[in-house]
């Protein structure tokens, strides 16, 4: 098989064979395929798109590049949820445990920062003595013991997606909905769970920014999901201002102690109780979505989920006393309130900015190995809807203290807001509902 002509096959529109599809995955991995080729490859993908049973066939080549982590040794269905990327987005820190104490079994590998976005494996990280790096055997007994175990994803887990990635990140081949799908969903289908619940993540904070481009993504997930084997739902979600009020690491594992403890804001509140009704109603623990979410609702009105986090803090090794007091949390040297410049509603705020900012102050990496300041963030004050008078904290910076970085971190800040003299309507936290059955508008 000579690579040019499959490479010309896919430029010219045509489809692939599923042992087409494994040979250019196989070719690249052992390096006789070499990244000039494999680029313009992923070009021709981006042009010509891929059919259902292509983009399915390249997605199990890729989850089959590496380790396929074997669950069968967890008693019971595993259900996984995965976000597909957003701005302050603390939903797994509390969703995890939460549908873990409504007796769901949650064995979840997570990932650090992505581009814009933050990753549950460096919030994680916050918490003092926190293990992530856990071994495949004391993950299933964690798992088994208390149903709920969050673990950083292995090096060895789709390394095709790996190189895949890198290439598209020099060569603009991003934003492809086949190739987003089956690098998203060979990690999930590698990753072992038997039901995945989507978070497909539209607006300007998403990778998805257009509503249609979003559903494009679920529908071809579900699919690929389905056709593997495993029970799949998407929810459509906005992604149009940052998720809750807190953006960072130690920040958010204090939004997210906060919301177990039945004080969360309202737009994460919403969203848990949507995507842990998903889960448990998966899992067979209720019929119908609003059993399910009532379930989520009362284990967050009793604090049941903040037990099962301290639980899982302390079967990880971290200091569960945080739950008690987030202040032994990593704490930032200075906390510096940011002065709204005008009066009137909050009717936008640019999450892709804001979650730019966040790394600005320290919570993002800026080179590959890099580390993040863990205690560095944003706490947003004032959200769309609210109303502002000028001089008023509109947020608070969590910074290191460094001039430079506030100075520059709180002109795009401002910028990043859009205020106005009428409050407008509230944004929408759910658009759909997508599963093999079809697409519900909710
Ligand atoms: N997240 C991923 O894992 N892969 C993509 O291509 C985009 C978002
Ligand atoms: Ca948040």
């Amino acid at each position: 098989m000579k690579v040019y002509e499959l490479i010309k096959k896919k430029r010219d529109g045509l489809q692939l064979s599923k042992k087409e599809i494994a040979a250019m995955i196989d070719g690249m991995l052992n390096g006789q395929i070499p990244d000039n080729q494999m680029s313009a490859f992923l070009m021709a993908v981006y042009f010509s798109g891929m059919s259902a049973r292509e983009c399915s066939d390249l997605t199990l080549a890729m989850a089959q590049s590496g380790e396929q982590v074997d669950l069968s040794a967890i008693k019971g269905f595993t259900v996984d949820k995965h976000s597909t990327g957003g701005v302050g987005d603390t939903t797994t820190l509390v969703l995890a445990p939460l549908v873990a104490a409504s007796g769901g079994i949650v064995a979840k590998m997570t990932g650090r920062e992505l581009g814009h976005t933050g990753g549950t494996v460096d919030k994680l990280e916050s918490i003092p003595g926190m293990q992530v790096e856990l071994a495949k055997d004391k993950f299933i007994d964690v798992v088994n013991s208390i149903h709920v175990s969050l673990i950083s994803q292995t090096q060895s887990l789709a390394p095709a997606d790996k190189q895949l990635y890198a290439l598209r990140n020099v060569t603009a081949t991003v934003d492809s909905i086949p190739l987003i799908a089956a690098s998203i969903m060979s990690k999930k289908l590698a990753a072992g769970c038997d039901g995945i619940v989507l978070d497909v993540k539209t607006g300007q904070g998403a990778f998805m920014q257009k509503y249609e481009d979003a559903l494009e993504l679920a529908e071809t997930m579900v699919k690929i999901g389905e056709s593997a084997g495993r029970r799949m739902v998407a929810l459509i979600t906005a992604m149009q201002q940052p998720l809750g009020c807190a953006i960072g690491n130690a920040i958010e594992v204090t939004e997210a102690i906060e919301t177990l403890g039945g004080n969360g804001p309202p737009d994460l509140v919403e969203l848990v109780t949507e995507l842990g009704g998903e889960m448990l109603l998966m899992s067979g623990i209720a019929s119908t979505r609003a059993a399910a979410q009532s379930i989520i609702a009362q284990n967050l009105a009793t604090r049941k989920g903040l037990d099962k986090l301290a639980e899982l803090i302390d079967a990880q090794g971290g200091d569960r006393a945080v739950i008690d007091n987030p202040s032994l949390l990593p704490q930032p040297r200075m906390k510096l309130e940011i002065a709204s410049e005008r009066s009137g509603y909050v009717a936008a705020i640019d999450a892709f900015e804001v979650g730019l900012v966040s790394k600005i102050l320290g919570a993002g990496r800026t080179t590959k190995e890099g580390a993040i300041d863990l205690s560095t963030g944003i706490y947003l004050n004032k959200k769309i809807g609210d109303s502002v008078k000028t001089d008023e904290a509109i947020a608070v910076f969590h910074s290191d203290g460094d001039n430079d970085k506030i100075k520059a971190a709180k002109a795009r800040f401002l910028k990043a807001y859009t205020i106005l003299p009428d409050r407008g309507d509230l944004p929408k936290c759910l658009h759909a509902r997508v599963t093999s059955a079809g697409v519900e508008e909710l």
